[in-house]
Order: C-alpha cells, then structure tokens, then sequence
C-alpha cells in the first residue's frame, strides 16, 4: 500500500503535483455537473470543524458527495470533541469509518494529532495558515491571467505583483507568503510593525516577498489585491487594538486605482465591510470573490481525489 498522503500546506505538494491539482479543478470544472460521481464510490470523508465554516464546510461537503463518497460533518458541540476526548482518540477511530479527515482547528500541533492514524488529513484552515483556501486563490488568478477559456499561464504567474493588505501575520497571509515560493510570483505586504509573518517565514520567502507600512507604496505595480479579516477566529478579545492597528489598511476602489490597470480584488470571505475592505470595492468591478468561493468546490474535489490516488 502507497503511503498516505496529508494536506498541512502547499508544499505538502511538489509544484508538478499542485499544477497537476489545478489543472484537474479546471478541467472538472469546465465538465458536465455529476461527471466526477463514479471516481470515489464507497469512501467516506470526516469534516471535523472546531471553528465556525460556511464555504469549507459546505465546498468540502458538496465536494465530497460529488465525488460519490460520502460526507460526515462533525463540530465541537454534539461531538465528544466538545467534553475533551483526546485528538489522538479521535483521530484512531476515524480513521477506522473514513478514508481521509478534512480538520479545522486552532495550534498546528493538533493537526499533527489527527494525522497521527491511518487516514490522510486536509488542513481546512489552523491559526498558521489556510492552504486550501490559497491553493484555490492561485487558479483564481490563473484565470484572470488567461488569455482563452480552460487555459492555465502558470508561467505568467511568475513574477507577478501580489499585494497583501492588512493582518500579514493571519493564516491567510503565511499561506499567501508560501503561494509566492511555491508559485514563484512576488507577494508585496502592507502591515503594520507587530502584524506580520514570523521571522523565519519572511527569511524563507526571500525575494518572493517585501514588506512594507504604506498601502500605497504596496499595491503600486499589483495585479491582484488581497486581504482578510483584520481579527481572524480566536482573536475576538483583541478586536479593539486590533481595528486601531489596521486604521489606513481598508481596500478601497482609491487605493486600487494605484495599483496595475485592471489589478482584481480577492478576499477569502467571510468580510467585514467598512473595515479591511469596503462596500464599493468588494461589489465593484475589480472584485473576483465570488469566483474566488467558487473555486473551494473545485480545488478542494481535485485535492481529495489525488490524495485518495483518483486524480
Ligand atoms: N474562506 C473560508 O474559509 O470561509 P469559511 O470560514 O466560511 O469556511
Ligand atoms: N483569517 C480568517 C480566515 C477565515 C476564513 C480567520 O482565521 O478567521
């Protein structure tokens, strides 16, 4: 039997294996809807959630019974999750009903635990980063970079301009920091001192990422704009400093005017309007986030399938 195959972060993938990825999101995407029913028949997928979801949750769960296997959700309230049962307790009997865990969690560490039995497990967003999500942002933007329908310029992702703006030390932005090595284009961050990755991440990503206090000065030469919440799930009790912090961090239509001509706004959703990004924007013509929470479904059905030996 092959080894099993875990999902921590885009470099569980070689670049050959998330191109491969991509382009099977793409092409199932572009196909009859049902097509993909016959590929996982008889399996079955855990989605264990100790934090709110709406689009992993209801992406992977589509996702899965798409594929002719089948969905079991699982929170922390009516699970023995929520009165303390040991990860690794959990993680065992699992793996023994399901073929692969898709786990949303808090510490990288309990991560770690569930992939600790038989079955491979997908990181469906920790406090460290949210890989699935910005694995689907890169065929987002390969898409805006086409020049004809179904095609993937993976080449020209290389050495595009990327902006971050806002929380470069939330989940999102780390994932997006790694999306830049892996994928070879340039992440240029807006965040202010105190919010931004972690030392030895920014060292990692060398030339592929810059860092910077002025929006402005960030987004200059972008092709795509980026931000998330600017308090992310488990942050709540530092709303206050944290909306203080990031005050001149909003995605607005005038800050985008700086950016490339036709430079397209991503946000992973769910958005706070008013503050990380504004109404206007997020409505407005550069926006691409509904294409962008699209796309979960079609990434996410790839990933399962390869990692199950079906794509
Ligand atoms: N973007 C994202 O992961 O959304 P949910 O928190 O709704 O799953
Ligand atoms: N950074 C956000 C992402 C939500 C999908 C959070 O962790 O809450």
């Amino acid at each position: 039997m092959s080894k099993k195959r875990d999902f921590f972060s885009i470099s569980s993938l070689s670049l050959d294996e998330a191109k491969h990825v991509l382009a099977v999101a793409a092409a199932w995407k572009a196909a009859p809807k049902g097509a993909q029913r016959g590929l996982l028949p008889g399996r079955a997928v855990a989605i264990v959630m100790e934090k709110a979801s709406t689009r992993t949750r209801v992406s992977f769960e589509v996702g899965a019974a798409q594929l002719g296997a089948h969905p079991v959700v699982l929170g922390v309230q009516g699970s023995q999750l929520g009165r303390g049962e040991p990860i690794k307790d959990t993680a065992r009997v699992l793996s023994r009903y399901c073929d692969l865990i898709v786990y949303r969690t808090f510490e990288h560490q309990r991560l770690v635990e569930m992939a600790s039995a038989g079955a491979p497990v997908i990181n469906a967003l920790t406090d460290d980063g949210h890989p699935v999500q910005v694995l689907c942002d890169v065929l987002t933007m390969l898409e805006n970079l086409a020049s004809k329908r179904g095609e993937l310029p993976f080449e020209r992702l290389r050495g595009q301009r990327v902006a971050w703006v806002g929380d470069g030390s939330s989940n999102m932005a780390r994932s997006f920091v790694e999306a830049a090595r892996v994928f070879d284009f340039h992440l240029s961050m807006a965040a202010p001192e105190g919010f931004r990755p972690p030392a030895s991440e920014i060292a990692e990503a060398g030339r592929h990422l810059s860092i910077s206090g002025d929006p402005r000065e960030a987004v200059k030469e972008c092709t795509v704009i980026n931000t998330d919440v600017w308090t992310s799930m488990g942050q709540e009790a530092e709303t206050k400093r944290r909306l203080e912090a990031f005050a001149g961090y909003t995605v607005t239509e005038a800050l985008c005017a700086r950016a490339a001509k036709d430079a397209i706004v991503l946000h992973c959703l769910p958005a706070h309007r008013g503050e990380e990004i504004d109404d206007a924007t997020i409505e407005g013509a550069r926006s691409r986030v509904w294409d962008q929470a699209e796309n979960r479904l079609h990434v996410q059905k790839a990933l399962m399938a390869f990692l199950l030996g079906a794509a």
